[in-house]
């Protein structure tokens, strides 16, 4: 098996390290450890880029189009980015949006949701909430945000489709957006990349299945990569509302509130503690701590 510490080495090296797992796994699926080890050794690419002015101005225009068809929707009070990677593309969301918006953002890997914390420059005191959470088992209440949307974070989950997208409309309020790979508008070329790398597909026709109302399923006007263009899918939640929660943080097994203490967000369902790391809540299920004294000893 190889260590972390080998696949640090050939990422240096400048391995493709999720093809080099899948071809080890031998599959064209990626396991959550591929994504993670893959995406977390990644981590300050995405924010280094921004120093690219030809990149900056894509991720200008990139984000303001997504603020446009948010502010198209409804006036938001919450907003989260599911996937948030380090938070350039919520950042500029934020900016591009004209009203003041709670945010949130989280992402499997603890490393990309710290440099995201320094690009977004969160503290404790900011409309901004980072955390690491799972996209299969998010850790916010049903219904707890207004408007929910991804930017290629489904991508390299293919085969979970129907999994993926019942757990985000759990957690939406109003409106899902789906800024993902358009497997079925691309070129064969194009298609038989997507199909190499494992990316998600048949999204509009998957929520069509499960009964959701899909208002809009197009290409959108922009694509970092033409071999992988960006698809918008827009799905109205039946009887939109949102639940307006001191936090919709959850347990991510239960589902239920969560209780904020310095050091960790403790869960009362579960009797469990998961760790706040250099500021940023761990909320995955495998963070979890059995700690059924915490509420009595933490004083
Ligand atoms: C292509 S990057 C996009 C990041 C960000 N959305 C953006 O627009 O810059 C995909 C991100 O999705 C995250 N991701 C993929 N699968 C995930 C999962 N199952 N749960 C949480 N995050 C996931 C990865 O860790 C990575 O940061």
């Amino acid at each position: 098996m190889v260590t972390p510490k080998e696949l640090k080495k050939r990422y240096d090296n400048g391995e493709n390290i999720s093809q080099f797992l899948r071809e080890q796994q031998g599959s064209y699926t990626n396991s959550r450890a591929i994504i993670e080890a893959s995406y977390d050794l990644q981590a300050g690419t995405y924010v280094r880029a921004m120093s690219d002015p030809q990149h900056a101005q894509y991720n200008k225009d990139y984000t303001s189009k997504i603020a446009e068809v948010v502010a198209g929707l409804c006036q938001p009070v919450s907003i989260l980015e599911a996937g948030v990677g380090e938070g350039t593309t919520l950042s500029g969301v934020l900016r591009n949006l004209e009203t003041s918006v709670e945010s949130y953002g989280f992402d499997l890997c603890w490393s990309r949701v710290a440099y995201a914390q320094q690009w977004m420059g969160v503290k404790a005191d900011s409309p901004t909430t980072l955390f690491t959470g799972d996209l299969f088992n998010i850790p916010l209440q049903e219904s707890s945000i207004d408007v929910v949307y991804t930017s290629h974070s489904i991508e390299p989950n293919g085969g979970k489709e129907k999994e993926l997208l019942e757990e985000l409309y759990r957690v939406t309020g109003r409106y899902l957006v789906l800024l993902e790979p358009g497997y079925e508008l691309a070129s064969p070329e194009a298609k038989k990349r997507m199909e190499a790398h494992g990316y998600c597909r048949n999204l509009p026709e998957t929520a069509k299945q499960l009964g959701y109302n899909v208002i809009q399923h197009e290409l959108f006007p922009l694509a970092a990569n033409p071999l992988n263009p960006t698809a918008i899918t827009i799905i109205k939640k039946a009887n939109s509302f949102s639940f307006s929660k001191p936090t919709p943080l959850a347990c991510p097994v239960y589902k239920t509130a969560l209780v904020e203490y310095p050091d960790a967000m403790y869960s009362p369902e579960a009797l469990a503690a998961y760790p706040i790391m250099q500021g940023i809540p761990c909320l995955r299920e495998e963070n979890s701590i059995t700690a059924s004294h915490f509420e009595v000893l933490h004083k």
